[in-house]
């Protein structure tokens, strides 16, 4: 067997994904596509904003000599600068372009980060539930992961976070908005945090869903609040481009160590074989790094499905930000509720997928009209478990 017994164990633990789909292809060939309602893909199903399609042929246009090549390692030297701007206006952290790294994607950012800081067996505490790439990302680098649950309303808890704490320490990871909650950290709990981290352990703040949030809120800027908080940005989900793979590593420059942080990232970007990001996309997006889909519509999907489920009797608390759903199944036993919801044609992630049992996500990015074409088989699978 030539596959290593670490990556096959690995796949073992993520086969729970491969069974979710093998199901919703099974489900389509005997219903009919038309009468699957698929909730678990974290996929944007709207076009990126027309300012980015637009950069992105002014770009292609222009050719620019040499815009096909290697650049250094960390990016083109102006796109980081653009973007060191823009973060340094938003966050008041004094960013300039040596600080920042272009990534491929947050994923990219996540690994580049981790695989500079940790030797095998430090330990990198994740906040259940929690996005579950995250473990193999850590693993990718010989760290063990550290969960802590979260406390009210999924927020961060401190105690439990400051117990988990030990000299093997070298990172947190904190999302939001978050992915699979949809919680947005309040200011006061991200100031309590930075009280209870101290060096060597670095926050990395992992960002891909800020600009979708709802109700016109705006979440508090981690990297202005947490000292030893770097960030994981990612265009994927703010522009509808995932499959572009942009994003970038900042790393402020108070950081003690920051200039041999920003080496070791630059250094592991080119060896994990990322080499550099994408090209043409980093001058399109330091040309409009602020465009973002309209969140709008994600807000009224939102609304349109927690009002339904609430009216039946689920506990479906609005999310803040991101594109997900997380209500509790109404039986404790998540999967056993999955498989109801299957017998309507209907597909979530059980909670147990992110580490915290009875409960599901439910992914915004499906079509409108399939949400409320779902909702006659939400009431008979929660009326199912009533019987
Ligand atoms: C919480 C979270 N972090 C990181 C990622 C990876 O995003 P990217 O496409 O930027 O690599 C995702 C993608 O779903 C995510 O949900």
């Amino acid at each position: 067997m030539s596959v290593s017994r670490v990556i096959a164990e690995q796949m073992e633990r993520a086969s729970w994904i491969r069974r979710m789909f093998e199901i919703g292809i099974q489900l389509r060939r005997e219903r009919g596509a038309e009468n699957v309602f698929d909730f678990t893909l974290g996929n944007p199903d709207v076009e990126p904003p027309e300012a980015v399609i637009a950069a992105l042929r002014r770009v292609v246009a222009e050719n620019r000599p040499r815009s096909h090549g290697y650049m250094p390692n960390a990016g083109f030297p102006e796109v980081r600068a653009a973007i060191a701007k823009r973060l340094a206006e938003r966050t008041g952290v004094p960013f300039t372009g040596k600080d920042v790294i272009m990534t491929v994607g947050a994923a990219g950012a996540i690994n580049t980060v981790l695989k500079s800081i940790l030797d095998p067996g430090d330990e990198v505490i994740v906040l259940n539930p929690y996005f579950p790439e995250y473990r193999f990302y850590i693993e990718n680098h010989g760290g063990r992961v550290v969960a802590v649950e979260t406390g009210e309303s999924f927020q961060p808890d401190i105690a439990r976070i400051a117990a988990a704490l030990t000299p093997r320490t070298k990172a947190l990871i904190l999302n939001s908005p978050n992915n699979p909650t949809g919680a947005v950290y309040g200011a006061e709990v991200l100031r309590e945090l930075n009280g209870i981290i101290r060096e060597p352990v670095l926050v990395i703040s992992d960002e891909p869903y800020r600009p979708l949030i709802f109700d016109g809120a705006a979440p508090p800027e981690t990297l202005s609040i947490i000292g030893r908080a770097v960030l994981a940005w990612s265009w994927s989900k703010a522009m509808a481009v995932a499959g572009e793979r942009i994003g970038y590593l900042a790393i402020p420059p108070h950081l003690a160590e920051a200039a041999a942080l920003v080496n070791a990232c630059t250094f592991a970007n080119r060896i994990l074989g990322y080499v550099n990001a994408p090209a043409i996309w980093q001058w399109v997006v330091a040309e409009v790094p602020d465009a973002a889909v309209d969140v709008g519509q994600y807000q009224a999907k939102r609304d349109l499905l927690c009002d339904a489920l609430n009216s039946m009797g689920y506990d479906a608390p609005r999310p803040q930000g991101s594109f997900y759903v997380f209500p509790r199944t109404p039986i404790p036993d998540d999967l056993a509720f999955i498989r109801l919801l299957q017998n309507e044609g209907i597909l979530a992630v059980p909670g147990s997928g992110f580490g915290r049992g009875g409960y599901m996500r439910l992914s915004l990015t499906i079509a409108r009209g399939d949400i409320e074409r779902a909702l006659p088989g939400f009431e008979r699978a929660i009326r199912g478990t009533r019987a």
